[in-house]
Parts: structure tokens; C-alpha cells; sequence
């Protein structure tokens, strides 16, 4: 890989600028759907993995906006596909909770970072709805609307916060789903939100104590990944911590790190 100087403070202010011009985008779209607009909704991996054409137009807008902002950079779409470069390479998830979208909940958002070798170095996750904006760059910490955030600091499994989403596919899910009965019985309670860039955002703002899921995108967390580690959480990656199962992203409070990752052992993680 090339050397690459970064200015991980441009590369935030890029982030948040191109994923708040989507989340207009997207929050225009929900509200005309809302009110009766017909949105185009096709299928992928499963008939309940939905793509909107709103997705697809927010998608070409932050691509449109990079190329412009940053021509030299590589983006990696999870509509539009691409590949990671060997400078900076853009990640961006165009709406990450299409089906809160879809069904008129609020909470979805659109999120972009900027990855160097595979590392993410900046990142912003902005709520079309809310007009929250979360953000964060590599060593400078995390902020929710320009506020400092900080991850909880629970001392007891029983009185823990998980945060979890399943995957698309049934075989899998119904692997997760017994996964989770399991953890419910440990923990204080288990959440499905149903947007995982924002799951790993809660956990920065200690609205979770702790968000586990198998087989993200790399879009799911390329941005909220680094809002969580920046905001104090213990994080493990897609590939990282092979015992909670080769594609686990985990984002947990410190101060329950351990008993926390021994009971999702004790769950049936590892056979996800
Ligand atoms: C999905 C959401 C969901 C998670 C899935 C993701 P999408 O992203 O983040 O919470 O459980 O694994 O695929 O499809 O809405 O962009
Ligand atoms: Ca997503
Ligand atoms: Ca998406």
C-alpha cells in the first residue's frame, strides 16, 4: 500500500458534510413516501432484504459529491459496489435501515467513512429524521451534534444493555434467534433497532451498553465502528476475535468486556 498522509480532521468534515446532503435527500423521500408517494422497493439476497430507489438516489448523490470533493479516492458503495484503493477509500452505506425507512420508523441513517488500508480514519452517521449527526476521526474522539460522547460503564451482566440485528437469510437468523433466547436470560434486556451503524453509535453514547451482530457489511460499520472505539468502547471487527464467530462485530462498555463476551460464548455465539 502506498504511503498515505491523512488529515483524519478533513476527512470528518467531508463525511459529515456528503452524508448530511444524503440524509436531506432521504429525509425528503420518507417524508413524500409518508404522505402517499410511491417509492420503487426490488429484493436481494432475500425477498426481506429490500432496496428502495431512495437508497440508489442517495448512493449516486454522495458518489456524485466525492467525486467532486475527493476525484483521487476510492468509494466503496453497498449499492454501487468498488473496490477499496490504495489511498483513501470511501465506505458508504446510502441508508443503513431500509426497512425502518420502508416502514415509517425513524430510525435509519446514512453512513460514510473514510478507510485507509482497510482502517477507518473518519466517519459520520447522520439520521435523516432526527438530524442527529455523529461523528468521528481516528484518536480525536466522538461526538453526537458536536457533543463528546462516552460509553457507560456497567458492572453487572444482569443489569447489561445488548444491542443485536439479524441477518437476511432464514438459516441464519434462526441460528441468531436461538443465540438471543439464551443471552435474554443473562442480560438486563436485548435490543433490535434495526440500523447497525446506529446500534454502534448507541453504544458510544452509553444509549447501549454493548451491540454484538454476525455477518455486517462492511458499510454497516465502517463509520459507527469508529464512533463507538472513539467514544471508549472495546470493539472487535468482522475477522477479529474468531471464538465469537469469523464474521462477529462487537462493540462493548470496558467494564463489562469480559463477562459479557463469556456469555455470549455460553449463548452459542461461536456457532452463528
Ligand atoms: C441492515 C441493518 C440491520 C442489520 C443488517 C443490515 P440495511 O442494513 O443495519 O440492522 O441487522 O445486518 O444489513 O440493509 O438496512 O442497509
Ligand atoms: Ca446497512
Ligand atoms: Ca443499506
Amino acid at each position: 500500500m502506498a504511503d498515505v498522509g491523512v488529515d483524519e480532521t478533513l476527512l470528518k468534515g467531508i463525511a459529515e458534510r456528503v452524508a448530511g446532503e444524503a440524509a436531506e435527500l432521504v429525509r425528503e423521500a420518507w417524508t413524500g413516501m409518508n404522505a402517499g408517494r410511491e417509492v420503487r422497493v426490488d429484493t436481494k439476497s432475500a425477498d426481506t432484504d429490500v432496496v428502495t430507489a431512495v437508497d440508489h438516489e442517495s448512493e449516486r448523490l454522495v458518489r456524485a459529491r466525492l467525486a467532486e470533493l475527493r476525484p483521487d479516492d476510492a468509494v466503496l458503495g453497498e449499492e454501487g459496489g468498488g473496490i477499496a484503493g490504495d489511498g483513501v477509500t470511501w465506505v458508504v452505506d446510502p441508508i443503513d435501515g431500509t426497512v425502518n425507512f420502508l416502514y415509517g420508523l425513524p430510525w435509519f441513517a446514512v453512513s460514510v467513512a473514510a478507510q485507509v488500508g482497510g482502517v477507518s480514519v473518519a466517519g459520520a452517521v447522520v439520521e435523516p429524521v432526527s438530524g442527529r449527526r455523529w461523528t468521528a476521526a481516528r484518536g480525536q474522539g466522538a461526538f453526537l451534534d458536536g457533543r463528546p460522547l462516552a460509553v457507560n460503564a456497567p458492572s453487572r451482566l444482569d443489569l447489561t444493555l445488548v444491542g443485536t440485528g439479524f441477518a437476511y437469510k432464514v438459516e441464519r437468523r434462526t441460528k441468531q434467534a436461538r443465540f438471543v433466547a439464551e443471552l435474554a436470560t443473562r442480560v438486563r434486556d436485548v435490543r433490535r433497532n434495526g440500523a447497525a451503524s446506529l446500534d454502534l453509535c448507541a453504544v458510544a453514547a452509553g444509549w447501549l451498553d454493548a451491540y454484538v451482530e454476525h455477518g455486517l457489511g462492511h458499510w454497516d460499520w465502517a463509520a459507527g465502528a469508529l464512533i463507538a472505539a472513539e467514544a471508549g468502547a472495546q470493539v472487535s471487527l468482522p475477522g477479529e476475535d474468531a471464538e465469537l464467530g469469523p464474521d462477529a462485530t462487537f462493540a462493548v462498555a470496558p467494564s463489562i468486556a469480559a463477562p459479557l463476551r463469556q456469555a455470549l460464548l455460553d449463548s452459542g455465539v461461536g456457532g452463528i
